[in-house]
């Protein structure tokens, strides 16, 4: 069982996905923590529910990021987990972070990236007239939204589109395709290998798609 860390800030429904999956008979890895960066996020009564156990490393009461982050390492270096999955956390992690966590840190970001880094992603589309819009978990590089992409959900942008109508089928997208590449690393279909991201043994060369048109 590959034991995996979800660090969140928010209300955590990817946090809820992966550790649901989780729970499936099938399942080759399990959520060990969940660990937020603030007492106030709603994902921490979520996991409780799901009776998970829950962290706050408060990022207010650090002096600065480094003090923080050492923190922050510390809780997953305790709670065992070999992946840290990053789901709507807020906070842009330092290089000497990233480097520690080489190849065990996943994120996942509202859009087809590379396109659309930062926030205000499904507002921006919008206003593109993008025909398709989406999801991408990657491995967090020290480039912001910039490591692999291992998987992306697509879904088609329709006449209409609110940021809050598209911003729900993405998120539902979101909540399988985040499960999905947490099973594929821990089968050891996705592997990272010295800065290269492998599925099935081959070098992976464009992310693994999931299409929801039936959502859109
Ligand atoms: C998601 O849209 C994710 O792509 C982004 O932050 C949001 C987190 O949502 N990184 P939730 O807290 O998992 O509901």
């Amino acid at each position: 069982m590959l034991p995996v860390a979800v660090v969140i800030s928010g209300r955590g429904s990817n946090m809820e996905a992966i550790a649901r999956a989780a729970q499936g008979p099938d399942s080759r890895y399990r959520v060990v923590r969940v660990i937020a960066d603030r007492p106030t996020a709603g994902g921490l009564a979520r996991a409780a529910a799901l009776g998970l156990p829950t962290s706050v490393v408060p990022v207010k009461e650090f002096a600065d990021r480094s003090a923080f982050e050492a923190a922050l390492s510390a809780e997953i270096d305790a709670s065992g987990a070999a992946l840290v999955a990053l789901a709507g956390f807020m906070r842009i992690l330092s290089p000497e972070f990233v480097q520690r966590f080489e190849g065990k840190l996943l994120n996942i970001h509202p859009s087809l990236l590379p396109h659309y880094k930062g926030l205000d992603t499904h507002a921006r589309v919008l206003a593109a007239r993008d025909t398709h819009h989406g999801a991408s978990v990657h491995y967090v590089t020290a480039e912001l939204d910039g490591g692999p992409v291992v998987m992306q959900g697509r879904v088609r942008v329709s006449a209409g589109d609110t940021p809050e109508s598209i911003s729900a089928r993405v998120h539902a997208l979101e909540h399988i395709i985040y499960p999905h590449v947490c099973s594929l690393i821990a089968s050891r279909r996705i592997e990272w290998r010295c800065g290269s991201v492998y599925f099935e043994g081959e070098p992976l060369v464009a992310p693994l798609i999931e299409e929801n048109d039936a959502a859109a």
